[in-house]
């Protein structure tokens, strides 16, 4: 199929926007009619930390990084509620779908959203200050309602931290997969190829994998350093696992 039909992004409906009731105007925004883009997947996740740490690697060591991940996690707007700590993952494809998503979200920052981008998503989020220990003002968190991949290669990244190859129709996926030959087991962040007391077993022959963690797996078998990390291919198969 046409590269450019098949582009597609991750879009998170962060934990503000399940307490707000602003999934329905969400998905309202992103539907089919007003943006021509498609669902090729969607799934709600208990937003472990490896998969957190893993979705904002990039901020990692950053003043908000550890506000970042209990956001996401749910762990700020339901701390008491365990139960309703879950995002909504989805996968939108079509033409051009990074961008028009992007547009439609807005600013990172709700207030600058408000400011520039009245009537996009985020124009509808909040700004709220972080204080250290002593309550004085060490930087600011957003809880701006929705993630969305910021490129084509963000998206990759994300939408295979996110999702197993079959969590999308065979005809939609947008990337190489690959049939796993051998077993893979996990356990205090180490790979195993045979079954250890207390792993989890992630992977058996014949599964479908995208053909960039079988790469990683295959290097890392070996010793050798991989591009990506092992949680980065482990997080997906350990979603709402109650062993994780
Ligand atoms: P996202 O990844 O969530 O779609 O947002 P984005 O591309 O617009 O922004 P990004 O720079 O990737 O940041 C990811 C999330 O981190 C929080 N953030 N806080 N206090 C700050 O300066 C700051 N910068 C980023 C936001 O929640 C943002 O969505
Ligand atoms: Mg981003």
């Amino acid at each position: 199929m046409d590269r450019k039909i098949l582009e597609q992004t991750l879009v998170l409906i962060k934990p503000d926007a399940l307490k707000n009731s602003l999934t329905g105007y969400i998905l309202s925004q992103l539907s089919e009619f007003h943006t021509g883009l498609r669902f090729a997947g969607t799934k709600i996740v208990h937003v472990s930390k490896m998969l957190a740490e893993e979705h904002y690697a990039e901020h990692r060591g950053k003043v908000f990084f550890p506000s970042l991940l209990d956001y996401i996690m749910g762990n700020l707007h339901y701390p008491d509620e365990p139960e309703k700590h879950r995002v909504i993952a989805i996968v939108y494809q079509g033409t051009d779908t990074v961008k028009k998503i992007r547009d439609i979200v807005g600013p990172t920052n709700p207030h600058i959203a408000r400011e520039q981008k009245p009537g996009c998503i985020r124009a509808l989020g909040t700004v709220v200050p972080l204080k250290d220990a002593e309550g004085t003002v060490i930087g600011e968190r957003m809880d701006n309602l929705i993630h969305a991949s910021a490129n084509d290669s963000d998206a990759e990244r994300e939408i295979k931290l996110w999702f197993r190859p079959n969590d999308i129709p065979p005809f939609m996926h947008a990337y190489p997969t690959g049939v796993s030959k051998d077993y893979y087991f996990f356990k205090n962040n180490k790979l195993y190829m045979k079954d250890e007391p207390g792993s989890i077993c992630f992977l058996v022959p014949g599964d479908t994998v995208w053909k960039s963690d079988l790469e990683t797996l295959r290097l890392l078998q070996q010793g050798i350093s991989a591009p990506c990390s092992l949680s980065s291919v482990v997080a997906k198969y350990l979603i709402n696992e109650k062993r994780e």
